[in-house]
């Protein structure tokens, strides 16, 4: 059922994340770089939906399917997006869970990007393995992966703000930490990803854009 659009108070009133508004315009520029104009994309952990929102404002060709493991999260999404049609309906997708909705309830389509932000650090080592692995099976044949958040990099010092938020996940949960770029590498390339681009981006993140590497995905799986 289509969720009426929300007045400016019923948004303002919305859980809100002060870093992804002042991240979504940057992401927002290299996306618009690496996606055609009529991309069909599926986010991963998209929180409070403000990217999602932010970004098919900019680019309506986008088709932008969000989701979220934490179903309070679904109508938060619903909510933030009600009104913009290239927004699908929120679904549930926990990476973790072996059943993706890409299989026991199938997505209309496979998408040419999944894009994910702010997750790999603030989720247990094993979700990372299982994104790389269940994006791949969700993407079309040249379908690219988008991960955006702080990562530590061999032979770079880490920004004193990187080690303090890095302590702190490890303090909230020990599972938790910062990701070594070289190991998430390395999970996308047993998924049969490769990196393609590694690119700066403002507060010490880095935007990664992995692609079809060359040996088939299928063979992975
Ligand atoms: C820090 S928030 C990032 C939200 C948004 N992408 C952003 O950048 O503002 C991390 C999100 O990951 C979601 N999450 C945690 N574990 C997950 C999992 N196993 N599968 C999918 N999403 C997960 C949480 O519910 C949360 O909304």
């Amino acid at each position: 059922m289509p969720v009426t659009p929300l007045s400016a108070a019923g948004l303002a009133a919305l859980p809100f994340s002060a870093a992804a508004e002042r991240n979504a315009p940057h992401i927002l520029q290299a996306l618009s770089g690496w996606l055609a104009p009529q991309a069909r994309v599926l986010e991963i952990a998209s929180g409070t939906g403000q990217h999602a929102a932010h970004f098919v404002q900019a680019q309506p060709g986008w088709a932008w399917q969000p989701t979220e493991a934490e179903p309070r999260s679904l109508p938060v999404l619903a909510a933030r997006c009600a009104g913009l049609a290239q927004v699908l309906p929120p679904r549930q997708l926990d990476v973790m869970v072996p059943a993706w909705p890409a299989e026991e309830e199938p997505f209309d389509a496979a998408f040419d990007a999944v894009y994910c932000a702010n997750l790999l650090h603030i989720a247990p080592w094993p979700v990372t393995a299982a994104f790389f692995r269940r994006a791949a099976r969700a993407l079309r044949g040249q379908g690219v992966v988008v991960v955006y958040g702080p990562f530590v990099v061999d032979g770079e010092a880490l920004a004193p703000s990187n080690a303090a938020f890095d302590a702190d996940l490890r303090a909230r949960n020990p599972a938790w930490g910062l990701r070594a770029l070289a190991d998430v590498v390395q999970a996308a390339a047993r998924a049969s990803l490769a990196l393609q681009v590694r690119q700066a981006m403002p507060a010490n993140n880095l935007l990664l854009r992995f692609g079809p590497a060359a040996s088939p995905r299928a063979a992975v799986a």
